[in-house]
């Protein structure tokens, strides 16, 4: 007889009830000690924290986004759990608002705000008016086939402003009322319609006629390339001016879209402590870092256009040299955006990931990486850098 028939035998001759008694004891004890190998203190996986909880207490997060987000749900998680702020990438603009003189199209403006207020985003209203004149319906400037009056024109703009910021009134909580005024060449401010017909102070009407619709709102004044220095003088006598006036301006607005590798750190942090001295607060209203850098397209009269428009380097994916760089860049840029927060009121980046970003088309086609999250809306190596920079203490105020 084997060991092991023996054992079995003698199992065989302890009663039924105490067998299942024992097996009871056995599973009862494993269960036991099953919970209490899961109640061990397991490793916490490291809490991401959002950028807005990460900038919580220096200033707002923001985006510009879709016109048709109320139809996106596929984007909602990502808007509602990073960002405080919304901006309407087009609808709000006087084209498309008020393409025919009285005929004003509120259907997408709606929509947005109502989205916006039902998921507790704040909005930021894009823009007033837009200083230039292939954004400006012909009509505003036009009378009985004539150049309008000052008058007419000064009306129209009123007329325009009370409709739209007062329709809103207390649902929009920051206005960029003028955008995109500032001469880019020797002049003061860019040649238009509106300051040819108006005179220099239609940027102090836009301002009076604002606060006068919506008293609350947080009013912004707002261009590109006004922290470089020649510009930034233009954007500093403007203030100057309309602070002399008593104008109610809160804010200059920095568009902030940048190229990798050319950053204009110190123009910026400059721009920041003149502004802080002149007691208006910054936003950075349309931030990205551009990573197929496109400044070229404009330089020596557009000589290398023909050449850039057939650069697409990074249509296979982005190589991961390029993408920590910007992480580093992002990361420098956050640190110093944290050192001047009290002078800071807002920062919005410039569409929510990658796939949406303006920049893979403008101004040629090309696969672009701007943003923090990538076309799955998946956190980027930027994305860390930026929480770590708005965490550091070391690059605190
Ligand atoms: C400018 C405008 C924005 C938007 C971007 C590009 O910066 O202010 O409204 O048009 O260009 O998308």
């Amino acid at each position: 007889m084997s060991k092991s028939s023996t054992s079995i035998s003698a199992l065989a001759r302890i009663p039924r009830w105490t067998r299942q008694a024992i097996s009871r004891l056995l599973f009862t004890t494993l269960t036991l000690l099953a919970l209490a190998g899961l109640a061990e203190p397991q490793p916490i996986p490291p809490q991401i924290p959002t950028l807005k909880q990460a900038a919580q207490g220096l200033f707002s997060i923001g985006v510009g986004i879709s016109d048709r987000i109320p139809e996106r749900p596929a984007d909602w998680s990502l808007l509602t759990a990073h960002y405080s702020y919304v901006t309407p990438e087009n609808c709000m603009k006087v084209n498309p608002i008020q393409v025919v003189e009285g005929q004003f199209d509120f259907a997408l403006a709606d929509a947005f705000t109502a989205f916006a207020v039902s998921n507790q985003l704040r909005v930021c209203g894009h823009c007033l008016v837009w200083a230039k004149d292939d954004r400006t319906p012909e009509w505003f400037y036009r009378e009985n086939g004539k150049p309008a009056s000052r008058e007419v024109l000064l009306r129209r703009m009123k007329t325009h402003i009370d409709t739209l910021a007062g329709r809103y009134r207390g649902r929009i909580a920051m206005w960029d009322v003028v955008n995109e005024a500032l001469d880019d060449g020797a002049q003061f401010l860019r040649p238009s319609g509106w300051l040819s017909i108006i005179g220099e102070d239609f940027i102090a009407k836009a301002f009076e006629f604002a606060h006068a619709a919506d008293s609350n709102a947080f009013l912004i004044y707002n261009d590109y390339n006004n922290e470089l220095p020649d510009k930034r003088e233009k954007q500093i006598r403007l203030v100057r001016l309309l602070r002399e006036q008593n104008v109610p301006i809160h804010a200059i607005g920095l568009q902030g879209h940048y190229e990798l590798d050319q950053i204009p750190f110190k123009a910026i942090e400059d721009t920041l402590v003149a502004m802080k001295a002149l007691g208006v607060k910054v936003v950075v209203s349309e931030l990205d870092i551009d990573v197929v850098p496109r400044s070229k397209w404009w330089a020596d009269g557009g000589k290398y256009r023909e050449e850039l428009a057939k650069l697409d380097p990074y249509r296979a994916g982005c190589p991961p040299e390029i993408l920590q760089r910007q992480a580093e860049q992002y990361g420098q840029l956050f640190r110093l955006f944290r050192k001047h927060a009290d002078t800071i009121a807002r920062i919005s980046f410039w569409n929510l990931h990658d796939g949406q970003s303006w920049l893979n088309g403008f101004p040629w086609k090309r696969a672009n990486y701007p943003l923090l999250f990538d076309r799955q809306g998946q956190p980027k190596p930027a994305f860390d850098a930026v929480i770590k920079a708005l965490q550091d203490p070391q690059s605190g105020r």
